[in-house]
């Protein structure tokens, strides 16, 4: 067979993540401080693929600036902009060129797969079909797209979140193609919600008779745009850190569990439980951090408590108890509002979430 490419898709609007997707990609949103992005990238590389097609949108200049060449990925990467987020057959279709004749795995880049994706691009290579889809049995198919499966794990249809799903396995956001999806992508035409969607063109082929085969995730899968889906993919890769201290951390200061500690990041007087990882540069003083946490770099935690979120770069938190279940950009600063009791002081971004104590 052919070389397989991968088309990576980092665009998209990621209106689940605002205020962070305003001004920041939903895929460079870090995991256990590393962006959700190098993950996939990673997985494909380890695929045995190189040569790797990027869709970006508004914030293709960050994309570019985090991902580079690829080269320190060991890939070589080509930037695709798309003006609009117009769907996920769209980016096949302004990929044509990049991808030529050759056969290609389509990875949404907030996606996040345990276990990589060696398994599926070898049996997309062995089994010859025009599509393989991932799937994963999930609790709640109306919410995601479903697919049906025949007894020989064919795809009999497709239903896009569906009222009344007719199986419980979920489409996962890993797909691998033939050639064959650019002239269905061709084909149809923009869903009600304006999109060109993947699963009409998938459905396209099946219609047409063409192959289309699932295979099932075999290790954990989450899609990182909504909040409470990222806490717990880094929760997930927070539990298999191997701890280290490459940081400072005074004798006053307890440390149990995995904790990573980056180069540079100070600990004061504290206690951090892990999984909790501290990024380089950090200042945590008389705080307490607890598990599945990720403090990004430079970030100062004072007179704290944190635990099961993530802070991203440069914020600070001051004076505050407790601070859980919570996702904080960057260079933002949380404190207590000093004589000014029943009263909380807020400047905050457009579509933020705020939750205070009833
Ligand atoms: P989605 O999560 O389906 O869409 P979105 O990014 O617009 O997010 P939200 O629903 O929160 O508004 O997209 C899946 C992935 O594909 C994501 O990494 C963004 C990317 N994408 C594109 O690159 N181009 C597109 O046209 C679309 C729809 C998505």
């Amino acid at each position: 067979m052919e070389k397989v490419k991968a088309l990576v898709l980092a665009g998209g609007r990621g209106t689940r993540l605002r205020p962070l997707t305003h001004t920041s990609a939903k895929q460079l949103v870090p995991i256990a401080n590393k962006p959700v992005l190098y993950y996939g990238l990673e997985a494909i590389r380890d695929a045995g693929i190189t040569s790797v097609g990027i869709i970006t949108g508004d914030t293709g200049a960050e994309v570019r600036q985090a991902v580079g060449d690829g080269s320190r990925f060991g890939l070589d990467v080509t930037y695709i902009s798309q003006d609009a987020p117009l769907g996920l057959a769209h980016c096949v279709l302004i990929a044509r060129e990049f991808l030529a004749d050759d056969p290609f795995v389509m990875y949404l880049g907030d996606n996040f797969l345990v276990g990589g994706i060696s398994d599926l691009v070898g049996a997309f290579r062995r089994g010859g079909y025009d599509a393989q889809i991932l799937l994963t049995k999930v609790a709640e198919p109306q919410f995601y797209g479903v697919a049906e499966l025949g007894p020989a794990g064919e795809i009999v249809a497709l239903q896009e979140k569906p009222v009344d799903p007719r199986s419980d396995l979920a489409i996962v956001g890993v797909y691998s193609f033939s050639p064959a999806i650019h002239e269905a992508v061709r084909a149809i035409r923009p869903s009600a919600r304006g999109e060109l969607e993947i699963t009409d063109a998938i459905q396209w082929l099946i219609e047409r008779g063409r192959s289309v085969q699932s295979h099932m995730v075999s290790g954990y899968w989450k899609d990182t745009g909504r909040l409470q889906d990222l806490l717990e993919c880094n929760r997930m890769v927070l539990e298999a850190v191997e701890p280290a201290n490459r940081g400072t951390v005074d004798g006053l200061s307890e440390i149990t569990g995995r904790v990573v500690i980056e180069p540079g990041a100070v600990v004061e007087n504290s206690v951090l439980r892990g999984p909790v990882v501290v990024g380089a540069d950090a200042k945590i003083q008389s705080s307490y951090v607890g598990p599945f946490t990720s403090i990004g770099p430079r970030c100062v935690i004072q007179d704290a408590e944190v635990e099961y979120s993530i802070v991203l770069d440069d914020s600070s938190i001051h004076g505050i108890s407790r601070l859980a279940h919570s996702l904080i950009g960057r260079n933002v600063e949380v404190s207590r509002a000093d004589g000014t009791p029943n009263t909380y002081g807020l400047m905050v971004g457009d579509h933020s979430r705020i939750q205070v104590r009833a």
